[in-house]
């Protein structure tokens, strides 16, 4: 018996095509200009009185109350329409830029179970660490001490491990489940898979190390709550992890900017010869890695609890490590450590927020991802962003069960319908209908330049790769507008036209196709982001600020933005004013 461990890993490839319905576009450029409902109610007021179905269940944020009889037969017709309204939506560049591996749940778990019935919290918690830290391993021994694989599996491991010439990979076979991995004894694609302790449900998203993996490791960090860094205190290994360009350095630094508020930090392989429980070594790691991390933006005293660990002999993970071995180790087992860690609660009645990070077809389109934001239950209507596809919620899956609800935090499979598999991107999120996310080609944000590659400069017509949450998107800045001062945190007043490692700059960057993100300080979550060029992160950065308007019009004809939100619901509406293919957007 062993639980199913299933794979996710992220193209790098970030420029893709793709067609939207409601493209925006910037009014210098057009000479078209946005109609401003952002801060208004009349986009909301509009898709409210539209959305009627299932209105009590959407998030409680659609009031039935709010509709108008005319506009009811706009809905019921929609409704009979439902082929016809989701062939509005324009067809999205086939190529995934996620792949998924294993999710066998979702076939054989068909009995429905409520949410409502385990009261268990729910945390997703990431491994994260330089290469052969002993991540897997960990994570392995976690699902082996936690009686979600058995004897018998890890005998059969043993096995195949010695074959490989691997004898101590058994363990890490447990997550790693590629054939690649194996042989190569790395980590490729996140692993994902669940065990409980007393209080908690976790979903284990076990990250691959590998520099070249790194999207697949923000990927991972960007579903978690907490993270697990795990540093290998064997002599030497400590060292290359921590040292510049070591990936101990560059998984810290990403995970805090991608919303990973705790760190447990176990110092593993501590029964290895060379360290032997050493609390010299220990020590010596700690006392390394604290003003590290408090360079990240960690509090170390808050935020991060250190305690050692031996992974591969399951030692201080489900129970204390014995004093016999450890005398001088008074603190907490990881079971306990992990049961212990408090995040701030999410909350369940906001706008509901799914970023999606997979997709496949099963019986309908089912999407995978983590709820950052508001609940969601069967029968809910939904919005996928950008693209605008308005879609039903047939059914809900949380961990392997099927669920009538659900809410923040949970990792969730959600099967659609109204929309086909291949409209459907990693990086899309799944949406409240009555205050969707902002859907952006073009924003501001402040952005910390970490290390730029030999000779480059940073300046207006930078390119590089943008990491947010599960969107990879290429991008350009097209203006550095100010820099800020890093003693005084204000911005400067002198014109900026270029900057430097370790400056912190606020400008205006733009992609070629409309993602989903969201301010910062409304949605930390969804506002945070990398930078990425030639497979090193350059830059971190949080979005400041959104483009006022997300809808174009053509400025005699305001009324064209009610018109492509009816289009959007009734086709025989758009071709009947605008023949077969209207090209929406630009009215
Ligand atoms: P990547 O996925 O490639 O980043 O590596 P990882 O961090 O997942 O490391 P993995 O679990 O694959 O372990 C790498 C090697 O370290 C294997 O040979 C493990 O047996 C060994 N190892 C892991 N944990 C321990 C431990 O606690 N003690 C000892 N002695 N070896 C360990
Ligand atoms: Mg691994």
């Amino acid at each position: 018996m062993v639980q199913q461990v299933a794979k996710e890993s992220v193209g790098t490839k970030g420029n893709h095509k793709r067609t939207t319905i409601f493209t925006y576009t910037h009014t210098k450029r057009t000479g078209f200009r946005f109609i401003l409902y952002a801060e208004g109610k009349d986009i909301e007021e509009d898709i409210r009185s539209l959305q009627l179905d299932s209105a009590e269940e959407n998030n409680g944020v659609v009031n039935p109350g709010d509709a108008r009889p005319e506009e009811v037969e706009v809905v019921d017709k929609m409704e009979e329409d439902s082929e016809e309204v989701q062939a509005v939506s324009q067809p999205v560049h086939p190529e995934p830029k996620v792949k998924h591996k294993e999710v066998s749940a979702v076939e054989d778990a068909e009995s429905q179970q409520e949410t409502e019935g385990n009261n268990k919290r729910h945390l997703n918690v990431v491994f994260i660490g330089h290469v052969d830290a002993g991540k897997s391993t960990t994570g392995g021994q976690i699902l082996f001490l936690s009686g979600q694989v058995d004897d018998r599996t890890i005998q059969k491991y043993e096995k195949e491990a010695k074959d490989k010439s691997r004898e101590s990979w058994y363990m890490a076979y447990i997550m790693d489940t590629n054939e690649e991995e194996r042989i190569k004894g790395k980590t490729v694609e996140v692993g994902r898979a669940h065990f409980e302790t007393e209080t908690t449900r976790f979903t284990i998203l076990d990250a691959p190390g590998h520099k070249s993996y790194v999207p697949n490791m923000i990927s991972g960090a960007s579903q978690a709550d907490i993270g697990v860094l795990v540093i290998s205190a064997r002599k030497g290994e400590f060292e290359t992890g921590f040292e510049k360009g070591g990936q101990t350095r560059e998984h810290v630094m990403l995970a805090k900017t991608l919303g990973v508020t705790k760190l447990l930090l176990v110092v593993n392989k501590m029964d290895d010869h060379t360290v032997n429980w050493s609390k010299e070594r220990y020590d010596e790691i700690e006392s390394k890695m604290t003003p590290f991390l408090k360079a990240s933006g960690y509090n170390v005293k808050k935020d991060v609890q250190f305690l050692p660990i031996s992974g591969l002999m399951g030692l201080n993970m489900k129970t204390r490590v014995d004093k016999s071995l450890c005398p001088w180790w008074n603190g907490p087992c990881l079971f306990e450590a992990l049961d212990r860690i408090e995040i701030t609660p999410r909350d369940p009645n906001g706008p509901f927020r799914m970023p999606i990070i997979d997709k496949f077809k099963d019986m309908g389109t089912v999407v995978m991802g983590k709820v950052e934001s508001g609940s969601v239950r069967e029968g809910d209507s939904l919005l996928v962003m950008p693209n605008k596809a308005q879609v039903k919620v047939l059914a809900i899956y949380c961990d392997d069960n099927r669920v009538r609800h659900a809410g923040p935090g949970e990792n969730l499979r959600i099967r659609l319908s109204g929309i086909e598999e291949e409209d459907i991107l990693s990086g899309f999120v799944l949406s409240s209908v009555a205050k969707p996310v902002a859907a952006v080609t073009e924003f501001i944000a402040q952005l910390q330049i970490l290390e730029l590659l030999d000779n480059a400069i940073f300046t207006a017509g930078y390119k590089a790769v943008l990491h947010i949450h599960a969107v990879v998107e290429e991008c350009e800045i097209v203006e550095l507008l100010h820099q800020i001062d890093l003693k005084t945190k204000k911005p400067m007043k002198k014109k900026v036209l270029f900057v430097k490692n370790g400056a912190i700059v606020v400008c205006r960057i733009q992609v070629n196709n409309s993602i989903c993100t969201e301010k910062f300080a409304d949605f930390a979550q969804l506002g945070r982001f990398t930078l990425r060029t030639e497979g090193k992160t350059v830059a971190v950065g949080k979005v400041t600020e959104l483009p006022t308007g997300y809808y174009v019009v053509d400025k005699d004809m305001e009324c064209g933005y009610l018109f492509s939100i009816l289009s959007l619901y009734h086709k025989t509406f758009t071709d009947g004013l605008l023949g077969e293919q209207p090209t929406w957007g630009i009215l």
